[in-house]
């Protein structure tokens, strides 16, 4: 589940499922675009922040849950994509602390924060081709712009973890926190809900400029993705995960 609260201009999204390392389900990423979308006409809201449970931020997509949308022909339809255009859309500063495991979708979102927090066991991984599939959220076009097409292969086509500090050298990670990181990350946040919320919102929109390329690659990487789910050596590698599952 993702608990959602609202306090002193900042919307804390905390992602709580640590019993399964906080893969996201369909629910979740429904709740989570929800707070995204319902935020950009929120004056109430001045920033989100988004973090998850003691040494997992979050193991990335569900994946019984790809394999339930292989079966699908309408993959737009599904939370996750709803929740990948909410990114894309979001207005409002996106703030993260990541503990531990960022896996998947936890790596690419965080591509698409203004203030990223780590901790020194940060683990940042994206096992796309592993798994038979290709990088979404648009990573494959803002993970050569941030980092290089270098680092951004040895991410998101090899898989390589990134820890802490190669994360932060990446430009993925603004600071590592030796100490409570989602307390950090909090200060900022209301350091950020405490500025002038127009001039705030005037100058993110600088910074990230037109999204037209974004939106695009977003839709582009998703129709490849969804034709990836029914690829057999994809399957096989759903189905090696699965039945590594205690029973
Ligand atoms: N989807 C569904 N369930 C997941 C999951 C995911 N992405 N990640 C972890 N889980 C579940 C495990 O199946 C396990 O469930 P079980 O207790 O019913 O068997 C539980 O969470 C704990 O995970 P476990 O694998 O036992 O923990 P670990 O510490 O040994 O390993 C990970 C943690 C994250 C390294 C490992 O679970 C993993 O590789 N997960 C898949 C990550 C991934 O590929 N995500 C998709 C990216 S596109």
């Amino acid at each position: 589940m993702i608990r959602k609260s609202l306090e002193n201009g900042v919307q804390t999204l905390r992602l709580d499922r640590p019993e399964k390392k906080n893969a996201l389900t369909g629910a979740m990423y429904t709740d989570l675009a929800e707070a995204l979308e319902a935020g950009n006409s929120n004056e109430d809201l001045r920033c989100h922040l988004i973090c998850g449970q003691p040494e997992v931020f979050t193991a990335g997509n569900d994946i019984g849950d790809f394999l339930q949308y292989a079966g699908r022909s309408a993959m737009s339809e599904t939370p996750v994509v709803r929740f990948l255009r909410a990114l894309v859309r979001n207005e409002k500063p996106l703030v993260a602390a990541v503990d531990g495991l960022a896996i998947g979708v936890g790596t690419t979102l965080l591509m698409h924060c203004d203030m990223v927090f780590a901790s020194p066991r940060a683990f940042i991984r994206s096992p796309f081709v592993d798994l038979g599939l290709v990088p979404e959220a648009g990573s494959s076009l803002l993970g050569p712009q941030l980092m290089g097409h270098a680092r951004a292969f040895e991410l998101l086509c090899l898989g390589k973890p990134f820890n802490a500090e190669q994360a932060e050298r990446a430009g993925l990670v603004n600071t590592i926190v030796e100490g409570d990181v989602d307390a950090e990350a909090l200060a900022c946040a209301l350091e950020i809900a405490s500025k002038p919320p127009e001039a705030m919102a005037l100058s993110r929109k600088l910074l990230r400029g037109n999204t037209d390329a974004l939106s695009e690659r977003v839709e582009e990487e998703i129709k490849i993705f969804a034709s990836r789910l029914t690829a057999p050596e994809t399957i096989a590698a759903f189905q090696a995960f699965m039945s590594k599952k205690k029973v």
